[in-house]
């Protein structure tokens, strides 16, 4: 059977999965990123979790490639550049150390752009050439498509959505800016909110029992279902914040359907219906009606490791080897 190697490299974690060209996964698992702090015993670790994955597989497999989704991934240049939520610093490059691990065509992009991958080849944009994919975890990422295709430009680091201003002088950002979209609408921009928002305000909640260090965004959006009002409060304003800026985003490229992803999407309806709302309210008028925001369908199924691994499909097998 013909497999790639998907890798989907987080802030937190790192995923990686063997798949088929359907989407059939023989193999997945994980290790922590943040533990990692330098990039070599990062690889290490990498490439043994991979290798023990792969002699646990039992049918015979061919490997073609491996697809690498990376925060501030470059597709151009096989780097991964300044990522603000990582511990690597400067330019990491990322795909000329890890020829040393594998013999392999390597492809690298940014997360969130394998993320679109991932829906346009196995899940809600099958259909759709004009979407945008948003994740929403430790940071904020983007995949723009048009016409079919993602938006890379000049440098290879085009869609960077979740540095784009919200308040001048606003929260600091991990990449060094003030105000930045995924200091307000990501898993850590929640977070925030909430300390926020327990500040200025007495209200009763067992959020106010957590830390900064010991709070998660999922435990924001179980006390939010159970209708914590602290928590609602804080996908609320998260919601607003995003409607805005993906109004923004959708006048820049006029997609047909924006797909929301990662950790905050969980949510479902808590964040989507506010951020539609608040969408629909900033939204060129010429627009309205003809976008709509929903969750990815991938979201259970890994789609940042699917669209890394369809990277091998799409780049490699069909356009010929690069890198
Ligand atoms: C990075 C993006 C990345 C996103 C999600 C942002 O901080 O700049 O490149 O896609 O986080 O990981
Ligand atoms: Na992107
Ligand atoms: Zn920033």
């Amino acid at each position: 059977r013909e497999t790639a190697i998907g890798i989907d490299i987080g802030g937190t974690f790192t995923k990686f999965g063997l798949s088929d060209v359907d989407g059939n996964v023989l193999m997945e698992g994980s290790i922590p990123t943040y533990t990692h702090l330098e990039i070599k015993p990062f690889l290490d670790a990498l490439s043994t979790a991979i290798n023990d994955g792969l002699n646990q597989v039992h049918e015979s497999f061919e490997i073609l490639g491996i697809g690498i989704g990376a925060p501030n991934g470059n597709y151009y240049k096989g780097t991964i550049e300044h990522a603000p939520n990582l511990n690597w610093k400067g330019i990491v490059p990322f795909i000329d150390m890890f020829k040393a691990y594998y013999d392999l065509p390597m492809v690298l992009t940014n997360d969130a752009n394998a993320a679109a991958i991932g829906e346009k080849v196995f899940g809600g944009a099958k259909d759709l050439n004009d979407f945008i994919v948003v994740t929403l975890g430790t940071g904020l990422g983007s995949g723009l498509v048009t016409r079919g295709k993602l938006i890379y430009g000049h440098d290879g680091l085009a869609g960077e959505l979740g540095h784009t201003n919200v308040y001048p002088d606003g929260r600091e950002c991990n990449c060094g800016k003030r105000g930045c979209l995924e200091t307000y609408a990501s898993a850590s921009g929640i977070k925030r909110t909430v300390f926020k928002l327990l500040a200025t305000n007495n209200d009763e909640t067992p959020l106010r029992s957590y830390t900064y260090e010991s709070l998660t965004a999922k435990k924001i959006t179980e006390m939010a279902l159970a209708g914590d009002p602290i928590a609602l409060e804080a996908y609320e304003y998260t919601s607003d914040i995003l409607g805005l800026k993906l109004a923004d985003a959708a006048a820049v490229t006029s997609p047909e359907a924006i797909f929301l992803f990662g950790g905050l999407a969980k949510a479902g309806d808590i964040l989507v219906k506010p951020t539609m709302k608040s969408f629909n309210e900033y939204l060129y008028p010429g627009y309205k009606g003809k976008i709509n925001i929903r969750l990815s369908e991938l979201m259970d199924r890994n789609a940042a490791v699917l669209g890394a691994s369809a990277l091998v499909w799409s780049e490699i097998v069909q356009n010929g080897a690069i890198q």
